[in-house]
């Protein structure tokens, strides 16, 4: 870059800024600037919980009916607990809150992570949305026992600076309804590539979304109806439901930092198309486990590569270890195969009930099993 530009970048930042009211905060991965939403508004700007004015949280801009929620706050019989340091927000009937950044790699691809939890009993959705894209997550489901789940999105930097949105497009005749919101992180993705050792990308899952360092239930990586960036670079969640991503530091994982939990039966699968040479002999292989989080019994993943299949069963006693090795073998219809896992049924936790598990996969490789034969000599 020449030194002209160069020189006029930190002069636009700061124009930016000025112009904006807001701070901008270079990309870098983990918590955005004030992402966990300790520092609060000044208690001018509060009616009650009802924050006042567009910037009155630090870093961000909010519009609409945005609460500032101190943990421990009671809601009816329910209190309420914030799952990072002592404050979240909550976003009320078409509420949104935002944070510009700056400094992107133009086509670099991003994720968020954030974690939410639901307040009322209807269903919730938010809308994520950063350089002219979006998706609509649904919270249908929770996963996890203290009602916190975390996501994750993905989206493709179209310009240097863009703004992260989120969005509670939802309109419920009690306007104390609506998520909270807390721990807002970003992770700069590296294009995983295929080896000539294995034709699955990204097959050991060590690149993807941000994980909130304390957080026990993981990352879901929601399906992808609404959505074409994966945050789980290679790999795209085909079915209703989310699967989580996990990592060692909270779970059993059985190689690496970083692997996927199938937990919700067959509406969670994931998958990745490889490239194939029809009639050609492959071996997909992959690690079954357990994480290590109470779930117990047979735990069962199903595989395909094509129209092969294989069912593999791991006996958890829900406490990891024993992770085991299985391999199909197959034969390649065309010039893409699609390799798909997902676990035959729901599980539970023992610890709980109400929170599903399932099988963790990891390692999984494609790799050609025979050497080529010569090519058939043609006209
Ligand atoms: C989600 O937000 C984006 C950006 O604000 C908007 O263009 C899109 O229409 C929204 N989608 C829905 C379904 O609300």
């Amino acid at each position: 870059m020449a030194a002209g530009s160069a020189s006029l970048l930190p002069l636009m930042v700061v124009l930016c800024a000025a112009t904006s009211g807001t701070a901008l905060a270079a990309i870098t991965d983990g918590l955005l600037a004030n992402g966990n939403f300790e520092r609060g508004p000044a208690p001018s700007q509060l009616r009650g919980t009802r924050v006042v004015g567009a910037s009155a949280i630090p870093s961000w801009r909010t519009s609409g009916f945005v609460e500032y929620i101190p943990s421990g706050r009671k809601q009816g019989d329910m209190v309420l607990v914030v799952p990072e340091g002592s404050h979240a927000v909550r976003l009320g009937n078409e509420a949104s809150i935002r944070q510009r950044l700056a400094g992107a790699a133009r086509g670099a691809r991003y994720a968020l992570t954030f974690s939410a939890a639901r307040t009322c009993a209807q269903a919730e959705r938010l809308n994520v949305s950063a350089s002219g894209q979006w998706a609509v997550l649904p919270m249908q489901t929770m996963y996890s026992s203290n009602g916190w789940d975390s996501y994750a999105w993905a989206w493709d930097a179209a310009a240097d600076v863009f703004d992260v949105v989120i969005h509670n497009p939802g309109v419920t005749e009690d306007p104390a309804c609506g998520p909270l919101i807390d721990s807002v992180a970003i992770r700069t993705l590296n294009t995983p590539r295929r080896t000539n050792k294995n034709l699955v990308k990204n097959g050991d899952f060590e690149e993807g979304p941000y994980i909130i360092p304390g957080t026990k239930w993981g990352v879901l990586i929601p399906s992808m109806v609404v959505d074409e960036h994966s945050p789980l670079p290679g790999w795209m969640v085909e079915s209703l439901k989310a699967v989580k991503y996990i990592d060692s530091d909270h779970f059993a994982v059985p190689r690496g930092r970083r692997a996927v939990e199938l937990l919700a039966g067959r509406e969670s699968a994931i998958a990745q198309v490889i490239r194939t040479v029809p009639g050609r002999q492959y071996a997909l292989s992959f690690t079954v486990g357990d994480a290590s989080n109470g779930c117990e019994g047979s735990l069962v993943v199903e595989a395909y590569a094509g129209r092969e299949s294989t069912r593999v069963a791991h006996e958890s006693a829900g406490r990891g270890g024993a992770a085991k090795r299985a391999v199909l073998p197959f034969r390649a219809a065309a010039a893409r195969t699609r390799v798909v896992f997902f676990s035959s049924f729901y599980s539970t936790r023992s610890d709980d009930m109400s929170s599903l598990c399932g099988p963790v996969i990891d390692d999984v490789a494609v790799v050609s099993v025979r050497a080529r034969r010569p090519a058939a000599k043609r006209g």
